[in-house]
């Protein structure tokens, strides 16, 4: 097997690459309508939490397995133990999944993006405006099209002219946005017709502090479950993306450093889309509107970006181009996994399987926006929720092979192969690696068993 030669020029470009992966719609759609759903300030202690534990020993055994083996998921696994090689397959089915609607959504971004740029934008405040575009036979098809050829365009540029270039000018112009956006959301405040009056300060109030009114153990274990499925999704763990990026670092970078930038990168936009969201949201809509769940975004946000007026506009700009950011570079380095990973299996060029995977991403695409007209269905998940094609991608991918790949990663990194593999890694030139007796505690003990509930929980064969 032909093993890579480094692909970013250094720590700085691979920070801002696996940033540009785990900052994406996952940070700014999901985190702030779970923190909404699960009690502001509760929802967020417990996640900080779980970043600062599960989170980074995740994030570290991923970077870790793809820089000592210079492999991709599909033959990393099978070089520490080749019993084992079944989780490079089953982790390489996660990208595979997740690629068939991620450029769906970024297609609706798009859409609201154009909205804004090409009118007031008032007509995404619309009831109906939302449900009527994603089951519109053409338009949905359309943007994700124009989303695809982009992502395609970057991966096809290669690893350091196209995905690290491209994540050094997005990501901190996506960083400026959001500072910007969240500052301005803290100074709003609006009165209803009977004279409440609500701010902005007031809103971050509800964001930050826990509210433990109420609170009993079932649903403690549903706010913890929330956050670590939410945490997965977000650092881009468990599903080989940061494996492959991983297998493009330099020896020389420090590993235990670069995880930690990661994980506060991801982090800190997480922490600020609640700032930016929750208080414009409560602001404007009041504790209802923050009850939306996942139609946050799409369907509650442009009613925010209505009741603003004129400055409503700029705004919504500035919001859908950062999402669109954020949506782009995650959606690369899913492309950027399967290119990778098919290279490996097939012997072609970068070029060669980046026209293959592009013909696989469009077609699974088209049929995944089908799915909201000709090809709809009403599926019952086993944890309870209904889904049509898209939901059950996402349900497949995240809730179920997420949670059990990293179960049999702890498995096989705590129990067969041993933690002193990844931690000899990460210290390799001599760096410090302050939380290495953490990081063997946590993938022996305590990864394998939270792994094994929630995917018990998600599965539906334990119930809370
Ligand atoms: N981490 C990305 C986010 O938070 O939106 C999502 C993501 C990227 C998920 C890449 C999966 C993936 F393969």
């Amino acid at each position: 097997m032909k093993k890579k030669e480094h692909g970013f020029s250094g720590s700085i470009g691979f920070v801002l690459a696996a940033a540009g992966s785990a900052v994406g719609v996952g940070n700014i759609w999901r985190f702030p309508y779970l923190c909404a759903k699960d009690g502001g300030g509760l929802f967020l202690l417990v996640y900080l939490v779980l970043v600062l534990t599960f989170g980074f020993v995740l994030l570290t055994t991923d970077v870790a397995i793809g820089r000592k083996t210079k492999l991709n998921a599909l033959n990393a696994y099978g070089t520490l133990r080749k019993k084992w090689k079944f989780l490079g397959y089953l982790t390489f089915l996660v990208p595979t999944l997740i690629m068939t609607y991620y450029s769906v959504i970024g297609g609706w971004i798009l859409k609201y993006l154009s909205a804004y740029v090409v009118s007031s934008g008032n007509e995404a405040a619309q009831d109906g405006y939302f449900t009527s575009f994603i089951t519109a036979p053409v338009a949905p098809i359309v943007f994700m099209l124009i989303f695809l050829a982009f992502t395609a365009w970057v991966v096809y540029c290669g690893v350091e002219k196209g995905i690290e270039r491209f994540s050094r000018i997005i990501m901190p112009g996506l960083l400026l946005l959001i500072i910007g956006i969240s500052i301005f959301s803290l100074t709003l405040s609006h009165t209803d017709s009977d004279g409440t009056v609500r701010t902005g300060l007031q809103g971050l109030a509800i964001y930050l502090l826990p509210d433990f009114h109420g609170l009993t153990f079932g649903r403690f274990l549903n706010v913890l479950l929330d956050a670590m499925s939410q945490l997965f999704f977000s650092l881009s763990v468990s599903m080989g993306i940061m494996i492959t990026y991983g297998s493009y670092v330099k020896d020389d970078v420090n590993l235990s450093q670069a995880t930690n930038q990661i994980e506060l990168f991801d982090t800190g936009v997480a922490f600020l889309s609640g700032m930016m969201i929750i208080p414009a949201v409560f602001v404007f809509l009041g504790t209802e509107g923050m009850a939306s769940g996942p139609s946050l975004t799409f369907i509650s946000l442009p009613k925010v970006f209505e009741a603003m007026g004129g400055l409503g506009r700029i705004i919504g700009i500035a919001f859908f181009l950062m999402l669109a950011f954020a949506a782009l570079t995650s959606c690369v380095s899913v492309m950027e996994t399967l290119v990778a990973n098919c290279m490996e299996i097939f012997h072609k060029t970068r070029q060669q399987m980046c026209i293959m995977v592009g013909i696989y991403s469009l077609v699974t695409a088209i049929l995944i926006c089908l799915g909201y007209n000709v090809l709809y269905f009403d599926l019952t998940l086993p944890n309870g929720t209904s889904a049509q094609l898209l939901d059950l991608m996402d349900y497949i991918s995240n809730s179920f092979l997420m949670p059990f790949i990293s179960l049999l990663t702890s498995i096989l990194i705590g129990w067969i192969v041993g933690p002193k593999w990844i931690t000899d890694e990460v210290v390799k030139n001599g760096e410090s690696f302050p939380r290495a007796g953490l990081y063997s505690f946590m993938i022996r003990y305590i990864v394998p068993v939270i792994m094994l509930v929630l995917f018990l929980v998600s599965t539906g064969f334990m119930k809370l």
